[in-house]
């Protein structure tokens, strides 16, 4: 971190800290890198970029004022390059444009590492760096962890996608596929980012609800490859709620046959420090401020309803960013992961 009063050379090291940077550190995901970042016992930010470079960490986030003063540099992949891993908190195309130039750790936020290449071609843009998609792992913690001990670049999934599939992966031996995989969520305004927009000004999302993109998200795609399904088999309904953060997403799918659903999420999740199994519906306040992903399931007959809640700015990007980031470096796993929700 480039304080000013301790200005270090770039990519010195310390041999305790592992030195890190930001790109995009302007925007929701940025911010809440930073945040975390800030409390590490490892990882030291060296680096605070943005497209322009101007101005420092308090006058990008004035609520960090006085937690930490720090340079903002414009981003730059040959000085990124210098540090021991970078996070990319950068729309999709922008992250894949700066990614094709590092050569040390990535953890990418953006879209642009997820998917193989047809999918992200159909629904994205031409891929600019597409020799380099089989150097990413999957960054879905609970279901990608041996994979990401041996990768050193990583693909931080979706926030919807993190949610739902959280929900449904252990069910897939149970689930009858000839039935559709219903998938209806809901999420806080920070899931669109920073920029406003006509969803989500606040005269549009105050006081109300509303599904856009009904079965046609972008993320119905990653959905649908990490279950191994065809698209057409997942339908997806993202929602906007008047929350500032927060996601729930709820499933529902057909079983092929009986199974106690608490029994089949405790063998999977028993031992997992940051999935709670909840014998009550979830809550998106008790996740939100978390790294922590809340599960409840039900059935009625052959109807399963799963529903998984997280905080979209930390499970469903910046925390899972950090716990793959600690994985990818050889650190505990939890290091630094939050776990007081913002109650009440
Ligand atoms: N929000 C969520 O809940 C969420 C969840 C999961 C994944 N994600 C993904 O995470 C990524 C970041 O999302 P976000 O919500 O943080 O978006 P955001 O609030 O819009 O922030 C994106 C930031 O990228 C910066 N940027 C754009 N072009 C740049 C460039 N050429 N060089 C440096 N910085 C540049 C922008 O900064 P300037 O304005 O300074 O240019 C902006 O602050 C996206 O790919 C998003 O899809 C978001």
């Amino acid at each position: 971190m480039k304080h000013k009063e301790e200005k270090k050379v770039l990519g010195q090291r310390d041999d305790k800290k592992i030195t890190v940077g930001i790109i995009g550190a302007s925007g929701y995901t940025g911010l809440e890198l930073i945040k975390l970042l800030d409390t590490h016992p490892r990882f030291s930010l060296e680096y605070v970029a943005t497209s322009s470079g101007e101005g420092s960490v308090e006058s990008l986030h004035p609520a960090l004022k006085g937690v930490n003063s720090v340079d903002v540099s414009k981003a730059d992949a040959a000085e990124a390059n210098r540090l021991d891993l970078v996070f990319l908190a950068l729309p999709h195309k922008t992250a894949f444009g700066f990614a094709k130039d590092l050569t040390t750790k990535v953890v990418d936020l953006s879209a642009d590492y997820r998917l193989k290449l047809e999918a992200y071609e159909k629904h994205y843009c031409p891929h600019g760096d597409k020799g380099n998609l089989q150097n990413y792992t999957y960054g879905l913690i609970e279901h990608y962890r041996e994979g990401l001990r041996n990768t050193r670049n990583v693909a931080v999934p979706g926030c919807y996608p993190t949610a739902a599939l959280l929900a449904l992966l252990p069910f897939m031996d149970h689930i009858d596929f000839d039935a559709p995989v219903i998938i209806d969520a809901k999420s806080g305004v920070s899931g669109a980012g920073k920029k406003c927009s006509e969803k989500t000004h606040f005269v549009k999302a105050n006081d109300n609800m509303f599904a856009y993109n009904p079965l046609k998200h972008r993320h119905s795609c990653e959905i649908a490859e990490k279950l191994s399904l065809a698209e057409e088999t997942v339908n997806f309904v993202p929602q906007i709620i008047p929350a500032t953060r927060g996601m729930i997403a709820n499933c529902y799918v057909q079983l092929k046959h009986d199974i106690d659903p608490a029994q089949v999420l405790g063998e999977r999740y028993g031992q997992e420090p940051f999935i709670r199994l909840r014998e009550t519906p979830v809550e998106i306040k008790n996740v939100a401020g978390t790294h922590y992903c809340d599960l409840y399931a039900a059935k009625n007959g052959k109807t399963l309803f799963i529903a998984s809640a997280i905080d979209n700015l930390l499970r469903g990007a910046s925390s899972q960013a950090l716990a793959a980031a600690n994985i990818i470096c050889g650190l505990e796993e939890m290091t630094g992961l939050p776990r007081i929700a913002y109650v009440p």
